[in-house]
């Protein structure tokens, strides 16, 4: 898993007639949609205006209320630094500071070539691993500032062809 498929105005035509054209279907529409693409492509957006009759801001009113959803394309990899208490009181802000200096971003940003997202989330339920680290849909436990070094120098040494 990790990787979405591309934006396909045909299947968002066909799970919108599945849900029906109406408003009341608007949320889970949203869903499915973030399902698919792992965000809220513009164009996913337009089409679900047209479709249902209503504006987009309709739309992004709606979708900027419930806050998981996302408006810009997530990176090819995702990190995600636990700061649930057990982690925190594990030193789980090192860390976090060690993804903000190396990547140049903040949690809730994707970097510039569109490689890595971060986020930081709570407590992921592995509270006996902490520090806790998901990078993707792996669980790094016990989570050190060596071990994240180096796993970080895997992800980004990997842009080679074999991804591109
Ligand atoms: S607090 Fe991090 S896994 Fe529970």
């Amino acid at each position: 898993m990790g990787m979405k498929t591309e934006y396909n105005d045909e299947w968002m035509q066909r799970m919108i007639e599945g849900h029906g054209h109406d408003i009341k279907n608007l949320i889970p529409i949203l869903q499915a949609t973030q399902e698919e693409y792992g965000y809220l492509p513009s164009a996913a957006i337009s089409t679900t205006a047209e479709e249902l009759q209503i504006s987009e801001d309709v739309i992004f009113g709606v979708a900027t209320f419930y806050t998981h959803f996302k408006f810009t394309k997530p990176g090819r990899h995702i990190i995600r630094t636990c700061m649930g208490t057990a982690c925190f009181v594990k030193e789980a802000d090192n860390l976090l500071e060690l993804l903000r200096d190396r990547l140049g971003i903040e949690p809730g940003q994707t970097t510039s070539d569109g490689m890595i997202s971060l986020e930081r989330v709570a407590c992921l339920g592995c509270c006996a691993l902490a520090p806790t680290i998901v990078i993707d849909d792996e669980v790094y436990g016990k989570m050190t500032s060596n071990m994240l070094t180096k796993l970080l120098d895997e992800i980004i040494d990997e842009k080679g062809p074999k991804e591109q």
